[in-house]
């Protein structure tokens, strides 16, 4: 199969093209536009395989997307800003990349009729006391970030109902594991364990998120390109679900580090709670999460330890100014 894979220098586009390469001998056109989430390096050992290509440009941009759909048979796109706290701080290219840029990608896959693939989000259910989200749930998202990712399937829907574009959606639930950018969660705490720098956690730490293994969740994006309906959402969600506190204890643990590092921070403005997906639809196209939280996330410590040379330019580039808008002080600290 040949696959074009918008955003495949990320965490999980990265892990996803990986997969299709080295088990299912996928032709891939990568095609990204590094921003600071997205870096070639996640690449490397796929440069030379036979039809891997690589592009350096924007979704929003038509010239370069018509190039690279030429001749492929499907289009996967993991492209967006993904941050939940820089889209409170600086929202702009989170609209632009969701909206503009998911509806070129819409036109340029309808002008060839070519299977499309929309990755999402939990977060565009909002938040949720109890139960979890099925497909059928109601849209409510908080952040500018979530809200864009939920404009943006509702795009792709629409190309289905209008066009007759063979569209779906796969919602993930929260991904970690290994190259994964360390403003989120669990490789922030892990890189700051490690260093003994002080482990910030939003407002009283109770938040509960369902994680998935990047792994399992990039072979449930396979599943929902080669067996989804057109027009159909498909929940993709983890075996497990950790309160934050908890979360970042195992970290603690795992790394042979301090609980005295905790620092109880301000909270996030407009934070959700907790959320939770439903994944029956997803298992009757024959997927399954193999890889549980205790495990996953031993995994990821040990890649994290193991791979200084993937952290260390990060570290010590502008994520250090990124580091000190957001928690007030310097990296190290
Ligand atoms: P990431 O931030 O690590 O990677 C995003 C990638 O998209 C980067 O390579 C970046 O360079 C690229 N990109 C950004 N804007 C672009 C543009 N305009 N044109 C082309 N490329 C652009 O994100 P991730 O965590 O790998 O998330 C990938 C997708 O999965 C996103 O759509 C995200 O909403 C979704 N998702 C993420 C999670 C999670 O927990 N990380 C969970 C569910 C769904
Ligand atoms: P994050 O990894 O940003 O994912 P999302 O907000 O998309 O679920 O955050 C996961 C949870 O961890 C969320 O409840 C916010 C919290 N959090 C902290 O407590 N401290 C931090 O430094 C970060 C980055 C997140």
């Amino acid at each position: 199969m040949k696959l074009l894979v918008c955003g495949g220098a990320g965490f999980i586009g990265s892990n996803f093209v990986r997969q299709r390469v080295t088990e299912h001998g996928d032709a891939v056109t990568v095609l990204d536009k590094l921003t600071y989430a997205g870096r070639e390096e996640n690449l490397a050992e796929l440069r030379d395989a036979p039809g891997f290509a690589f592009v350096r440009a924007g979704i929003e941009d038509p010239e370069a997307v018509a190039d690279a759909i030429e001749g492929v048979d499907a289009v996967v796109n993991f492209a967006a800003e993904t941050h939940v706290d820089r889209s409170i701080a600086e929202p702009d290219a989170f609209i632009r990349t969701a909206a503009l840029g998911t509806f070129v990608l819409l036109e340029a896959a309808r002008a060839r009729g070519i299977r499309y693939v929309q990755v999402s989000t939990d977060e565009v259910y909002g938040s949720i006391e109890d139960g979890s989200f099925t497909e059928e749930s109601p849209l409510l998202p908080s952040s500018p970030y979530s809200a864009s990712k939920a404009g943006a399937d509702l795009l792709v829907a629409s190309y289905h109902h209008t066009y007759g574009l063979e569209a779906l959606v796969c919602r993930g639930s929260n991904n970690y594991g290994p190259y994964q950018y360390p403003e989120k969660l669990i490789p922030l705490m892990v890189l700051n364990a490690l260093h003994g720098d002080r482990l910030p956690v939003y407002g009283d730490g109770q938040q509960v998120r369902n994680w998935i293994f990047v792994e399992d969740f990039a072979r449930g994006v396979g599943h929902v390109l080669a067996h989804g309906a057109p027009g159909e959402t498909y929940n993709v969600g983890g075996p497990d679900e950790a309160v934050n506190l908890e979360v970042v204890r195992r970290i603690i643990a795992l790394c042979g580090a301090s609980e005295d590092l905790i620092e109880y921070v301000t909270d996030r403005a407009g934070h959700d709670r907790r959320y939770s997906l439903r994944s029956e639809k997803a298992r009757a196209l024959g997927w399954e999460a193999q890889v549980r939280f205790d495990e996953g996330l031993e995994r990821t410590v040990a890649w994290y330890r193991d791979n200084r040379d993937w952290w260390e330019p990060i570290r010590s580039g502008d994520y250090r100014a990124y580091y000190e808008r957001q928690y007030g002080r310097a990296l190290g600290r």
